[in-house]
């Protein structure tokens, strides 16, 4: 037996145990998004780096840059003259939502019909323990790895990925590698792996109408007094038209056309409408919106688009009978090829302040953004990633694009020279990354584990 089938075998007689360390790991609420307690990424990043070490990493350690999200570290770097490839995952959450609507306790893993469920099961720990998963079995089989390894763990990703830049500043001799490869994207479908190719970055804001000290009684005092939620409603009617197409003038001026191989590759992807409005979780009798001469995924892919991300004013459980002092939304719009984050963002916030509701207080504060990334496959790690795939899942992948973020992947393959990014990872359709109930298909996990396996072996041949 190759060294490539004892790492196969050894992961797959060893699955139960991994199985466990991801059950392990979404039991640690690691939310990063602010008011939620910090303490759960430290020891979310405590949690990885005894696995890390377990898998038999080395030099394994927790970096905090400028007060950030902990990131977690760890190397192996015993095959001299090899190449070296940089594996990355998040391991920071979104918050769980209402957390009624879940049919399982989110930070309690529970496995039904070969899905596990949790907040975080798929977006993104499924991705952390798949890298460490990976390595340990190469490395307990056969005592080495074909290439060298760094493994880099985010706590941070869902919240913009404020400290990368410190990240890179302070360690990017440290992080060097030939090669970077993300567990942290869809695949196509069930059994259908997927390279992803591009992603839409994402600018945003939050926009604030204040009217008032305090609210007041709507009987009382309704008529002459202004209503900041009716103001802020008449704001972001304004952002679109009809057919939710953007309105904000020479926002889609820079947007790149798509290609002739942008076409071709959409062409050869199986695509069912009834199936895609399924995936959406769509209601019956809702239609689709957007830009008619585009297909779904041409959307999805290759447009940008706006969002209404949260409103407040007031709340549903304290109804009443009230004007409200203030109301707040976040507003965001994703970004695609060749957009400028910078002007983009400006964009969003003249027409916000251009278009200020009269006789109320409007107050906009953009953020920083996260820039879109595309790659050519002419790299020779493509090739080898799609031979990787196909031996983890018995079939060809598909090469797709991504409507989300990941604010790693264009600071970092520039940091490293234009290293290839290797895009792939195990959410799915079902998986609700992000919603309620979200879910990993555990039979795909273990094919992108094995896939890893055979990747580490077919990078090491590159030269
Ligand atoms: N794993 C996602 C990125 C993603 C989205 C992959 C959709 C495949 C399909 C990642 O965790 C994510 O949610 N990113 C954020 C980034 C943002 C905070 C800058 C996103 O896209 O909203
Ligand atoms: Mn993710
Ligand atoms: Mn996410």
């Amino acid at each position: 037996m190759g060294n490539e089938e004892k790492a196969v075998e050894y992961f797959k007689s060893n699955y139960a145990g991994f199985l466990e360390d991801l059950k392990g790991l979404v039991r640690i609420p690691s939310i990063s998004a602010a008011g939620f307690d910090r303490k759960n990424l430290v020891d979310s990043a405590e949690a990885i780096a005894v696995l890390a070490k377990a898998a038999g990493l080395l030099s394994v350690e927790i970096l905090e840059v400028n007060g950030s999200h902990p990131y977690i570290y760890g190397e192996w770097l015993g095959q001299k003259g090899a190449p070296t490839v940089l594996l990355y995952a998040h391991h920071d959450v979104q918050p769980t939502g209402e957390i009624d609507k879940w049919e399982t306790a989110p930070f309690e893993p529970r496995e039904l019909d070969e899905r596990l469920f949790g907040r975080g099961v798929a977006d993104d720990k499924a991705g952390v323990v798949a890298t460490l998963a990976s390595i340990a079995s190469y490395l307990k089989s056969t005592g080495g790895l074909p290439l060298n390894v760094k493994v880099i763990f985010e706590g941070e990703e869902e919240i913009g990925s404020d400290n990368l830049e410190n990240l890179i500043n302070e360690y990017r001799d440290k992080l060097f590698a030939d090669f970077i490869v993300l567990s942290d994207t869809d695949n196509y479908d069930i059994g259908i792996p997927a390279v992803t190719t591009q992603l839409r970055g994402i600018v945003y804001c939050n926009v604030t109408v204040s009217a008032l000290s305090q609210p007041l009684h709507s009987g009382a005092f309704g008529g002459p007094i202004p209503d900041p939620v009716q103001s802020l409603a008449k704001l972001i009617a304004k952002l679109s038209d009809e057919d939710g197409k953007m309105t904000i003038p020479h926002i889609y001026d820079d947007v790149a056309e798509l290609s002739k191989e942008d076409k071709e590759s959409l062409r050869s992807l199986p695509f069912d409408i009834e199936m895609f409005r399924h995936h959406s979780c769509l209601l019956d009798g809702v239609s689709l919106i957007g830009e008619k001469d585009f297909t779904p995924n041409e959307q999805i892919w290759f447009r940008p688009s706006l969002s209404v991300n949260a409103i407040q004013a007031s709340s549903r459980e304290q109804v009443s009978n009230i004007i409200v002092d203030c109301a707040w939304a976040r507003i965001s719009i994703r970004i695609v090829p060749n957009m400028d984050p910078e002007k983009t963002l400006n964009q969003l916030v003249k027409f916000l302040k251009d278009n200020a509701p009269k006789g109320v207080i409007l107050d906009v504060k953009p953020f920083t953004s996260v820039p879109w990334w595309k790659t050519d496959t002419k790299h020779m790690a493509f090739g080898a990633l799609k031979d990787a795939l196909t031996k983890g899942y018995g079939r060809d992948p598909v090469f797709i694009g991504c409507g989300g973020s990941i604010g790693f992947v264009e600071p970092f393959t520039k940091a490293l020279n234009g290293a290839p990014a290797l895009l792939i990872g195990v959410e799915d359709p079902h998986t609700n990354a992000h919603s309620w109930n979200e879910s990993l298909y555990l039979p795909d996990w273990k094919k992108c584990i094995i896939s890893l396996i055979h990747l580490f072996e077919n990078l090491s041949k590159i030269s």
